[in-house]
């Protein structure tokens, strides 16, 4: 996957009004009104925004040439008209999460938490984008970003409380939940 460098700023400014703001697990972020998404790696904080958080897509790492291609199959592209509801969940995970091998970590991702296996229920409702962040000195490793229709946001309710509940949550040090509406 060729890599894309997105910057999510919090502040007064931006498609997205922010509607609800919680940490889940750890510090929270500062309660901002507004986000702007831009494709490019801002170097500093625009004038007026609370925070910005910067991430970029890469190549999976736990995947089967299998999964993979049941995704593709599934997933719908970002910015569909009718998908006026979004969630920005930022995440840290623990040291002793990235102390375990990549086998380890598949395992308790998939054999044990079933991320995917839950995750593609939900598809092709939600539309998602996973960015990276932990080379690149921010306080997150994930930047995820959700996209759904007002119809489905009892699902994605019910989906996110499910992983919550996984091995694999077990291991987060820190996760933001902020949800939105495209203006
Ligand atoms: C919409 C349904 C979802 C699907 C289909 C899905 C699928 C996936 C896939 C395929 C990956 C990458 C696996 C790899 O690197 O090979 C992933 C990673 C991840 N997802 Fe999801 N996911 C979904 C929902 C969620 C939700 C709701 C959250 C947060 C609450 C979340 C948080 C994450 C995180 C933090 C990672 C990175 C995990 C790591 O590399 O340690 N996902 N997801």
């Amino acid at each position: 996957m060729a890599q894309a460098v997105f910057s999510f700023v919090g502040g007064t400014t931006g498609r997205w009004q922010i509607t609800h703001m919680a940490a889940v697990i750890g510090a929270p972020l500062e309660a901002v009104s507004r986000l702007d998404i831009l494709n490019v790696a801002l170097a500093s904080l625009p004038n007026g925004a609370a925070w910005m958080l910067r991430g970029e897509t890469d190549d999976a790492q736990y995947m089967h040439p299998v999964e993979r291609a049941a995704l593709a199959a599934l997933q719908p592209p970002l910015d569909r008209a009718e998908a006026t509801c979004a969630a920005l969940i930022p995440i840290k995970k623990a040291t002793r999460w990235w102390a375990l091998t990549q086998h380890e970590r598949r395992t308790i991702f998939e054999e044990q938490a079933h991320h995917m296996e839950i995750g593609m229920q939900y598809l092709p409702a939600v539309a998602r984008r996973l960015h990276y962040c932990r080379d690149l000195n921010t306080p997150f490793d994930f930047l995820t970003w959700f996209e759904y229709a007002p119809e489905h946001a009892d699902a994605f309710e019910v989906l996110t409380s499910r992983l919550r509940a996984t091995e694999e949550w077990g291991y987060m040090e820190r996760e933001i939940d902020i949800r939105l509406t495209r203006l």
